[in-house]
Parts: C-alpha cells; structure tokens; sequence
C-alpha cells in the first residue's frame, strides 16, 4: 500500500478545519477538504497554504447533509484513490435561539447538517476502511454537547448525538482495525466564535480556568495524535479540548 494516507476533512476550508488539513500536511498525506461556503475564497486559502507546505489539495463544495451529494463525492475520491485513510468529521453550524423560538426549520438544519452528516460521510468511508483493515474518523464534538448551553439545545442535541455515535460506531468496528474517537471542544477562536456578542464572550472567558479561547490548532494537534501510532489504544472516547472548563 501507498505510505501517503488519504485524509478527507469536512468544513476545511476554515477555522478548525482548516488548522486539521494543514496539520496533516507535515506528513505529506493525501490531503482533501470539503467545504459549503458560498464562494471559495476561505477554500483557495486553504489550498494555497496546504501548496506552500508542499501539498496539492483538493476541495469539494459539498453539503454534507446531502447523502447522494456526498456519496457522489466520495465515488469520485475512490476512483482517484481508492481509499481513505482518515476522515475527519468537522463541519458544523449553529442556528442559536432560546427553545421558544427555535422554528423546526432551525432545529433540522443544525440537526442535519452537524450528525446527520456525520453519519453521510461515514457510512460513505466504513466498508473501504473495513476492507483495507484500517482507518482513523474523528468526529468534533462539543463541549456543549456534555454541558448544555442555553440557546442551543439544537447545536447541544447534535454534538450529543455525535458522543453516542462515535461510541457505538467505535464498538462495532474496533476489531477491523478502524479507531473512532471525539473531540469536543471548548471556546476556540473562530469565524464561529468571532459572531457571538462581546458580553457572552466575556462571560465564557470567566468559566476557562486557563483564561483565553482556544486555537485551531491546539485542536489540531489532538486530532492528529488520534490519528496516529501514539493512540493505537484509544477508541471511542470523546477527548475535551477546552482549557479547562469543563472537567
Ligand atoms: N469554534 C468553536 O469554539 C467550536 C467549539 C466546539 C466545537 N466546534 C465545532 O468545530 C467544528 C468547526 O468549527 P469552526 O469554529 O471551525 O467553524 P467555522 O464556521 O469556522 O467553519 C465551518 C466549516 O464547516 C463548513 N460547513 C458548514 N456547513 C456545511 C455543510 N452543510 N456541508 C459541508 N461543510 C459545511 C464550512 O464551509 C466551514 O468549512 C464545528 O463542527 C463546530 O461545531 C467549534
């Protein structure tokens, strides 16, 4: 087997995404990152700072919440491939509102978009993994998801929902060599993150005993060493990233 893994990464076109693609670039991987931004300008910068580090990327401009698009995505990864190594379930949205007004409309489309696209793209990837004997997913999670917050009971019934399917999915596939883990993080500095008022900010910083948001890429690295010989041990845990403030 070819040494360059294949790496597909959702939502990396930006933030903490983009910060898992370039990770994987020091180890020359196979690197390609799907995204649903309204134009590629985050999707080029990420392709151009994967090329300066050596790395011809690809991009789709993929809905995840679309099973036939992704699997038309992935039919076309295979082909060129014929594998994936490694995928990373990161794209994710928030529609915040206090419950009494969260229209059904909020709830489906933060629902959709954050699980069930995490089931898309790894039912997409499971029987090649299985096939091949080998595999890593990792899926983002959220601190939100163990704590609850209010506002976002759709954005916290999501990530919830990716703990319980990164366990159950760890359990049926540990044996064929595949390692399924979480990563819920806390407050990380991103374009997510840049959208939310100064005082709600304010008092999140409060609550993180190490006293700052987190970066991309202290998620990143995280990520990675889930993905690596380091973790051979370690599947189906939801590994918190978040400075403290939820222990
Ligand atoms: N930023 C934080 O503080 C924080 C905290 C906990 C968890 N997370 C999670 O980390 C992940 C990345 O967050 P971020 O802060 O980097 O977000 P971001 O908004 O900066 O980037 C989101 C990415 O997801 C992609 N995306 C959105 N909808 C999509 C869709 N339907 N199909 C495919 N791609 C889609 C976007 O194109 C973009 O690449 C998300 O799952 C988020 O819930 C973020």
């Amino acid at each position: 087997m070819e040494d360059r893994r294949v790496v597909v990464v959702t939502g990396g076109s930006r933030g903490i995404g983009r910060a898992i693609a370039l990770k994987f670039a020091e180890e020359n991987a196979h690197i390609i990152i799907f995204h649903y931004d309204p134009d590629e300008s985050a999707s080029s910068e990420t392709l151009n700072l994967l090329k300066e580090k050596g790395i011809e990327a690809k991009s789709f401009k993929v809905d995840v919440s679309d099973k036939k698009a992704v699997d038309s995505v992935f039919e076309k990864i295979f082909s060129e491939y014929k594998r994936v190594d490694v995928l990373i379930n990161n794209a994710g949205i928030t529609k915040d509102k206090l419950l009494i007004r969260m229209d059904e409309n909020d709830w489906d489309i933060v629902l959709n978009v954050n699980l069930k696209g995490v089931y898309n793209c790894t039912h997409a990837v499971l029987r090649n993994m299985i096939k091949q004997r080998r595999g890593w997913i990792v899926n983002i999670a959220s601190i939100v998801g163990q704590i609850g917050n209010a506002g976002q009971a759709n954005y916290a019934a999501s990530k919830a929902g990716i703990m319980g399917f990164t366990k159950s999915v760890a359990k049926e596939v540990a044996g064929r060599g595949i390692m399924v883990n979480a990563v819920a993080p806390g407050f990380i500095d991103t374009e997510m993150t840049a959208k939310l008022p100064d005082k709600v900010k304010e008092e999140f910083l409060k609550q993180i005993p190490i006293g700052r948001l987190g970066d991309p890429e202290e998620v990143a690295e995280v990520v990675y060493w889930l993905c690596s010989e380091g973790a051979s041990y370690v599947t189906g845990q939801v590994i918190h990233v978040n400075g403290g403030m939820y222990m």
